[in-house]
């Protein structure tokens, strides 16, 4: 059987009305199959039946399928991740690369790595690891790399974005208009300028930064940020920002919070109950970063009795978000505040065209023993390659 036979019969079995969450691609000719690669994607459904450029799905494996297949690769491509009889767990047990979208995380738990014979390699498609346990990964000399900057500018402008419409109060506005209502008093009683308000970003690294940049034009009161990392002189100054090394103290000068910092150890939980009482009353909160960042409770709290104004961001603590999440429903005293969407700021199609072509390359890198790009490596044969998951030594 020829691949392209192979791969236009498993499009056709897609048109079908059940379709398997699993599809498997093995090239049965001279070349034996190399390496078991198994990738962890979301269904597009119809849609990515109509949108090819929807790669990141099941159905459109990154366009990698028959690249691999070709090479003697067996890929093995599931969104089935959740429990040990998934798919994702009983195929982790001998792949060696694992591949996996932050938009659907298949959770590599330190259980999930102990029985992984024989991973050698985790590639995220798009950028935010935190789904892996990394530490355990460091441990094994399983090496993690992503498709870094692959979808930063997708997410700055989402964040700008957010929170120009929690400061507006724009989607109880919009609601309204759905409902045939109109009454402009409802919906100005609390709305905004950005401009002359103070914003500070969580995290100062490739999308915080990008955050900054687009904010500069808007004339805000100042724009601040904390980070362990100070910018370089030349790059804080090119957007008039101002370090702030206190964290109770930054977000008490902030009108605005972005959270732009990777989720690990030193990240889990910190926007919680007692950092939520520093922040200014009726601040706006955008967390576009990682949803176990801030506290889910604390959050849907300070929304409820006002200490937050508004709360915007696509990420959630565990994904698919579940039907009764607060998040979903959460509103502030006066019926709006809430700016949440599913996960999505980082996969638009420009970005989804970017972390695939990336994850192809670091692929190939991977089959030819070449060496990677040094950005794209989290955790490389001898642990941490990189500052941004946390402050350690290494
Ligand atoms: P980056 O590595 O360029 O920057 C991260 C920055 O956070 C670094 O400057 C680092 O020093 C800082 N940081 C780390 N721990 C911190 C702490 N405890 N306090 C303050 N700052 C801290 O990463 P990039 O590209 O800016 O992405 C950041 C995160 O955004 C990713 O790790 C991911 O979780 C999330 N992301 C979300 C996407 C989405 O679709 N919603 C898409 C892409 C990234």
């Amino acid at each position: 059987m020829s691949t392209l036979r192979l791969t236009r019969g498993l499009a056709s079995a897609y048109k079908g009305a059940v379709r398997s969450h699993i599809s498997r691609s093995h090239f049965h000719s001279s070349a034996p199959a190399n390496m078991k690669i198994l990738a962890v994607l979301y269904d597009g459904h119809e849609a990515a039946r109509q949108e090819p450029r929807l790669l990141g799905t099941t159905e459109n494996k990154l366009g990698i399928e028959q690249w691999l297949t070709s090479q003697g690769h067996d890929l093995i491509v599931t969104s089935d991740k959740e429990g040990p009889q998934s798919d994702f767990q009983k195929h982790i047990v001998d792949a060696e690369v694992l591949i996996t979208t932050p938009f659907h995380p298949g959770y590599l738990t330190r259980d999930l790595i102990e029985k992984s014979k024989n991973l050698k390699v985790c590639v995220t498609a798009g950028v935010g690891s935190d789904h892996i346990d990394l530490n355990a990964a460091a441990e094994k000399g399983i090496q993690v790399l992503e498709v870094t900057g692959s979808n930063v500018v997708s997410v700055a402008e989402h964040v700008v974005m957010s929170i120009l419409l929690l400061v507006r109060n724009f989607t109880p506005a919009h609601e309204m208009i759905e409902r045939g209502d109109w009454q402009v008093s409802q919906i100005a009683r609390n709305a905004f300028d950005l401009e002359g308000k103070v914003v500070g970003t969580l995290g100062a690294g490739r999308i915080g930064y990008r955050v900054l940049q687009r904010l500069v034009p808007f004339n805000t009161k100042e724009l601040l940020y904390y980070d362990y990392a100070p910018l370089p002189e030349d790059a804080a100054k090119a957007v008039g920002a101002r370090r702030v090394e206190d964290l109770k103290d930054f977000v008490s000068q902030c009108d605005v919070v972005t959270v732009n910092c990777p989720l690990h150890e030193g990240t889990r939980g910190l926007v919680n109950a007692e950092l939520l009482k520093s922040f200014k009353k009726g601040a706006w909160l955008v967390n576009t970063a990682r949803g176990a960042i801030c506290d889910k409770d604390a959050v849907a709290a300070a929304i409820k009795s006002g200490q937050l104004n508004g709360y915007a961001g696509d990420v959630w603590n565990v994904q698919p978000a579940p039907k009764d999440h607060p998040w979903r429903t959460m509103k502030n005293p006066l019926g709006g505040g809430n700016g949440m969407v599913p996960h999505y700021s980082g996969t638009t199609l420009d970005a989804q065209a970017r972390y695939a072509n990336g994850v192809r390359e670091i692929l190939e890198n991977y089959f030819t023993n070449k060496p990677q790009n040094p950005a794209n490596v989290i955790i490389g044969k001898s642990g941490y390659e990189t500052r941004a998951y946390g402050q350690r030594n290494k």
